[in-house]
């Protein structure tokens, strides 16, 4: 018979903790061209995805993830090198297996960053915007299906997926630390097309500062097992220009990779206070 999600998460914990015994108490996604966080890890141990029982199995050539088990200000952190997407062709389960095993792992706060594409006409490429709640309907739930009592409440609350207090103490560290930040509203979107001019003025409408690709589904994974989150996204690209808007992943890239800097000060000040 197939095993259950527990029985899968509990055998990944299980091969995690003979490989690396010390429990993590922070878990951390990168976003795409957001990786540099992972440079500042003291690493202990890295372990590829592909070794991991029941991990999702990157089907691109040469693309494999791994998790980085180590330190960063001295606090034990697991950090995702590589995140899953639904547009890969994963199912939305599977995109969230991780952040599951993570919270079994014993960590206490999730850390996710994205790169996303600003609706806000206030927001410039480049600028960091905290999300303070999200727009999910546009793609899939990852609790779909049968519910399972030890991840969570078959019908989980969302009245505060990003925890107010994380969000409190990022906006005192972006003082300190001079770096203006943004504050807003992410709509998870399936891609992999980036959005048409009337998509991107729909989301927009429908309330969303900022649109993006990953993020809604790891952080309901998250809520549903009482996971706190805090979030952030780097605008790489402006969905709301009537004059010329192609929008390339290429630019995506660059943009976060400028950026990048202000957000790795910013988180490993944060794992500093968690
Ligand atoms: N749309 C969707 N996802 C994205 C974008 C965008 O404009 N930019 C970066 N990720």
């Amino acid at each position: 018979m197939a095993l259950t999600i527990i029985e899968q998460i509990s055998e990944s914990v299980a091969f995690l903790k003979k490989n690396y015994p010390d429990q993590p108490t922070v878990g951390i996604v990168l976003g795409s061209g957001l990786g540099n966080l992972a440079k500042e890890i003291e690493v202990e141990k890295e372990i590829s995805y592909r070794d991991i029982p029941h991990f999702p199995v990157s089907t691109v050539e040469g693309h494999h993830g791994k998790l980085i088990f180590g330190k960063i200000n001295g606090k034990r952190v697991v950090a995702m090198a590589g995140r899953f997407h639904y547009y890969e062709g994963y199912t939305a389960q599977q995109v969230v297996f991780p952040i599951r095993v993570m919270k079994f792992l014993g960590i206490s706060a999730l850390l996710i960053s994205n790169a996303a594409g600003g609706m806000n006409p206030a927001f410039k490429i480049g600028d960091l915007m905290i999300i303070k709640d999200h727009i999910s309907l546009f793609t899939v739930n990852p609790l779909l299906g049968k519910n399972d009592e030890e991840l969570g409440l078959r019908f989980p609350d969302m009245s505060e997926p990003y925890k107010k207090g994380l969000i409190q103490k990022v906006k005192k560290i972006a003082a300190r630390l001079n770096i203006p930040l943004r504050e807003g509203v992410y709509a998870g979107v399936t891609g992999p097309t980036f959005e048409t001019r009337a998509e991107y003025k729909l989301l927009h409408i429908a309330g969303a500062d900022v649109v993006g690709m990953s993020t809604v589904q790891e952080v309901i994974a998250a809520v549903h097992m009482g996971l706190p989150v805090f979030a952030i996204s780097v605008i790489t690209d402006l969905g709301i220009r009537d004059e010329e808007n192609t929008i390339t992943h290429e630019e995506v890239l660059q943009a976060a990779n400028e950026a990048e800097p202000k957000l790795t000060a910013i988180f490993k000040e944060l794992i500093n206070e968690l």
